[in-house]
């Protein structure tokens, strides 16, 4: 019975080795390995180790090894097939029937692995046998390390057109199979096949899972092509892969960050310098699907274009990409190289710091559309300003996930205001000269919700409205957990004024994702063991619900939720009006986007909170355009 290699590898990421081997084994966190006694062998320290980013368990004692498949296997006395089914049962997730011509392609997909990982291995082999001294010379010259080579495992072609086709048939691999993958060649007018590959530095293209799917072959000199690649074939689509990703996997997923830059030496180059999340489409501009890849690592991988013209235009149509298929909390951002540099060149020359600094100026999404919108554009009169905003917008419209798009066309219509002046006309317009801005807003009775009067009845001063507020949000989906599921996305999306609050948001927010269905207790319990305990006894006390009624574990959950949900908008919007008034003072007459931006950032984030219940003064906020 074969399984489809996607089919396993999500089986694997779903059903997580440390929770199915905690069922059986007492597991310790240590760094980043668990630990326990060898559920395989008797003893009384433990040996035993599982580390889940690799996905294997192995014991020190007695050797046992392998994933959460073989573990199943062997605790529970399975074959491969039935482990397989017992956890995917587990999971939740469909077994595959697999078609006979499905079973079939899939084990000769098997089987041209092999005929690639075989090719690689003879190709490094070659770089360090007496033909290869002077490729090896010109990597070392290029200032690449014997471990960097080997870590890539770079290699090298001899120029003659039978090498590696005798060493493959030496190896009982079929001819039809290194062609399908590109190895050998036929001439076009049929006669015998020959190296595809010749007097070429070879750098091998594997798969996300570190598997050789093709290769990419260097020149050592000026010769055309630079470089040449695999033609595509079962195994590799240039739009699907990334150079360098299973290498850069790991520590992207540990940075929340990667790096995309152009070229195969970029990259190596990159890692060696300790710029470790680096990766590189292969000589073309990045895909959809790469983009898709990049996002499965980091939710915000910077792309590096070189700093001419031709870079620029590469980044325009890297954003114009990105646009439709933007996600919450997922996006691209942007840095340029110093002109004539690459990366390589960068950190061979500059050092890491060179690298570092053109990692700290990278600028979002956001800047790269508004700049590819007006750089250069005259906006002089009414009808150009029109012109701008309309295409700046219909870019946006692009944008398929409703959430995104609204945010950006509040980023985008805020700058367009604040570039072009745009007189505001929104409820309670006043004249400017009315306009007193009144520092921090002292709450007056009857302009919070409903369901905050009582909090500043009770305390009358707006920190400690703010603070019981903070803490009636989080009571109230403490004691009802249920509430997540209605107001998580709120919860997750705002950072709360203390930190130790804040923490427990965070908390809050990450449990529901990994264990939405936890009661009260044991949510409460969870909490407790996380070092909260101290902080709910406060946050869940009389005065809490007292201030925060939404909060009293006696509410019903409908009107926990409405009322929780107007009072979120409330105070928070109180202090971002006094904050913009106040930003918005200091700038003065001195308008430079990298000025305004802040203010730009939080002046959207006022207009998207509920404009409901608007009184005069916060009317006045949108003013601030008559200002200057
Ligand atoms: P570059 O020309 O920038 O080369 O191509 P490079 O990566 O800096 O290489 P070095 O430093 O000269 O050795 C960038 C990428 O474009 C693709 C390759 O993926 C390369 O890494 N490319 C380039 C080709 O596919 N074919 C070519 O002929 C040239
Ligand atoms: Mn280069």
């Amino acid at each position: 019975m074969t399984f489809p290699v996607q089919f396993l590898d999500e089986l694997r990421a779903r059903v997580g080795l440390a929770d199915t081997v905690g069922r059986r084994v007492r597991l310790q966190k240590r760094g980043r390995e668990h630990v326990g006694l060898c559920p395989f062998h008797n003893e009384k320290s433990p040996s035993f180790t599982l580390n889940e980013d690799k996905g294997f368990f192995h014991c020190f004692g007695c050797g046992a090894h392998g994933d959460v498949i073989g573990f199943v296997m062997r605790t529970e006395g399975l074959s491969f097939p039935e482990a397989v089914e017992r956890l995917a049962e587990q999971a939740g997730i469909p077994v595959p029937r697999m078609a006979p011509q499905d079973r079939e392609r899939a084990e000769q997909e098997q089987s041209l692995y092999t005929v690639l990982e075989a090719a690689c291995a003879w190709f490094e082999e070659q770089l360090h046998a007496p033909g290869g001294r002077a490729a090896l010379a010109y990597l070392t010259e290029r200032g690449l390390s014997e471990e960097t080579i080997a870590r890539f495992r770079l290699g090298f072609a001899p120029d003659n057109r039978g090498g590696l086709k005798r060493v493959l048939a030496a190896k009982n691999i079929e001819e039809a199979r290194a062609i399908d993958v590109g190895l050998l060649r036929r001439p076009e007018g049929g006669g015998d096949s020959y190296d595809y590959f010749r007097g070429r530095i070879l750098f091998p293209i594997m798969d996300g899972r570190g598997r050789v799917i093709a290769f990419g072959g260097r020149v050592m000199g000026d010769g055309q092509p630079k470089y040449l690649n695999s033609p595509e074939g079962p195994l590799f689509h240039k739009g699907r892969v990334l150079f360098g990703l299973s290498h850069a996997r790991n520590a992207a997923r540990e940075k929340r960050d990667a790096v995309v830059v152009e070229g195969y030496m970029d990259v190596i180059a990159l890692h060696q310098a300790g710029f470790d999340h680096a990766v590189a489409p292969l000589g073309t501009a990045l895909t959809e699907g790469q983009i898709q890849l990049l996002w499965k690592i980091a939710p915000e991988p910077v792309l590096c274009f070189d700093g001419d013209g031709a870079g620029q235009r590469a980044m325009f149509r890297a954003a114009e990409r990105a646009l439709p298929i933007l996600e919450p909390g997922r996006s691209l951002r942007f840095a340029t190289l110093p002109q004539g540099e690459d990366p390589d060149t960068l950190v061979r020359f500059g050092g890491k710091q060179a690298m570092a600094a053109v990692l700290d100026r990278v600028r979002p999404l956001t800047d790269i559309l508004w700049q590819m919108e007006t750089a250069g554009r005259a906006a002089d009169t009414p009808e150009r300003r029109a012109e701008v905003r309309r295409t700046i917008l219909d870019r946006v419209r692009q944008i398929a996930d409703r959430s995104v798009q609204n945010y950006y066309q509040v980023e985008m219509e805020t700058r367009l205001d604040t570039a072009f002046g745009r007189k505001p006309f929104r409820r309670g317009q006043r004249d400017a000269r009315d306009f007193r801005p009144r520092g921090r807003m002292a709450p007056r009775p009857g302009m919070g919700a409903p369901a905050l009067r009582t909090a500043h009845q009770a305390t009358g001063n707006p920190e400690s409205l703010l603070l019981r507020a903070e803490q009636g949000f989080l009571a109230a989906v403490i004691v009802a957990p249920a509430l997540l599921d209605e107001v998580g996305e709120q919860l997750g999306s705002r950072t709360l004024s203390r930190p130790d609050l804040d923490r427990l948001r965070q908390e809050l927010v990450h449990v529901h994702a990994v264990q939405p269905d936890l009661d009260r207790a044991a949510l409460e319990g969870h909490l407790r063991g996380r070092g909260f305990a101290e902080l709910l006894e406060r946050v869940l006390s009389r005065e809490v619900y007292e201030a925060a009624p939404f909060a009293n574990p006696a509410k019903a959950l409908e009107d926990r939720r409405k009322e929780w949900l107007e009072a979120w908008e409330q105070p928070h919007r109180r202090e971002i009006c006094t904050e913009i008034l106040e930003d918005s003072k200091a700038l003065g007459a001195d308008m430079t986007p990298e000025r305004w931006a802040p203010v730009s950032a939080k002046k959207a984030q006022f207009e998207t909170l509920k404009a409901s219940d608007l009184t005069d003064e916060d009317a006045g906020v949108t003013g601030l355009e008559n200002t200057h």
